[in-house]
């Protein structure tokens, strides 16, 4: 499918994925075709010099159709979210800007006929009495955080809108996403990336979750790649819409510390487990993306060992 025509809508684009989504879609699709909107001003020189930019809050319905319309946009990706450790913090907010928000976004796009919806979903839909190993496509939905909550609420409300009213809603269960640009804001994944932080800037990190903790995390350009194959696949392909299991690499934070260490031998991580660990602890260590393989020839690129190298080298090379 060609996206050449569209014009596109990132909401969240100062944000970890947003800021780099941003740039690889306009990479794609040409600079003037992709508005960046966020309720933040950019601070980002590359992404505020490389096209549009609106400042946006989600649960501004009127102030999203008026960018909507003047862009004359068809494509919305909607990464405009609160995690889940600011999530417990801020429950109601949480649930208002990721669910209300959502909400104004597939009504805007249904009442629109927008082309299309990118809707993005996590690993933390899953919860305790999901299996931890290879966590299924389908599977039991009962997260204990409110972020959990919203995100299965927002990938029923998704798929909802696929059957009921056709609109093309497509969404990822995004791993922890590790990345060299903008830091991440209130995941319980942060810590894998503030340990490369640590490490390069005082060769010692603290993590607030324990040495053993085993997550399923991936690197950003896995991540982009997976967001922007999915969102071109065939819909004829599609089984699954707004749902899809997507799996990069598990790792402890112990490895990830010791795999930062053969390269840094000077670093030293130790670990103080916080009310975040419980979070972690709710969440599969690793997922079975079979569903995203088959139906859209979903692919990582990225191990731990090449990953922790292209972060050293990108975050070194920025310091200089
Ligand atoms: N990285 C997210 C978080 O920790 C998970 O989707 O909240």
């Amino acid at each position: 499918m060609t996206k050449t025509m569209s014009r596109i809508l990132v909401t969240g684009a100062a944000g970890q994925i947003g800021s780099e989504l941003t740039l690889a879609l306009r990479e794609r699709y040409g600079s003037q075709a992709v508005v960046a909107s966020d309720m933040r001003a950019l601070t980002s020189g590359r992404l505020q010099e490389s096209g549009p930019f609106e400042m946006l809050d989600v649960l501004d319905r009127e102030g999203i159709e008026k960018v909507v319309d003047r862009h004359k946009i068809d494509i919305i990706y909607h990464m405009a979210a609160i995690l889940s450790a600011v999530g417990e913090e801020k429950p109601q907010s949480a649930w208002s800007v990721n669910i209300d928000g959502l909400r104004n976004i597939l009504e805007i796009a249904r009442l629109r006929q927008l082309k299309q919806v990118f809707s993005p979903s996590s690993i933390a839909v899953f919860g305790p009495e999901t299996p931890r190993a290879c966590a299924p496509q389908e599977t039991v939905l009962r997260p204990t955080t409110i972020y959990g909550v919203s995100k299965v609420a927002g990938e029923l409300l998704g798929n909802y809108y696929v059957q009921r009213f056709g609109l093309d809603v497509r969404g990822l269960r995004y791993p922890g996403i590790v990345s060299s640009e903008t830091a991440p804001g209130g995941g319980t994944t942060d810590y894998a990336v503030a340990i490369f932080y640590g490490a390069i800037e005082e060769k010692r990190y603290t993590c607030f979750v324990r040495e053993d903790t085993t997550l399923p995390m991936m690197y950003m350009p896995d991540c982009i790649k997976a967001t922007i194959d999915l969102m071109e696949a065939d819909p004829a392909r599609l089984i699954h819409h707004c749902d899809f299991n997507l799996a990069g690499m598990s790792f402890s934070a112990g490895e990830l510390a010791g795999q930062i260490k053969e390269q840094i031998p000077e670093f030293s991580c130790t670990y103080a487990p916080d009310w975040r660990q419980e979070i972690a602890d709710s969440w599969p260590q690793t997922i079975d993306d079979r569903a995203a393989r088959e139906e859209w020839g979903w692919k990582p690129s990225y191990d731990l060992q090449s990953m922790v190298s292209d972060m050293l080298t990108r975050l070194r090379e920025r310091r200089r």
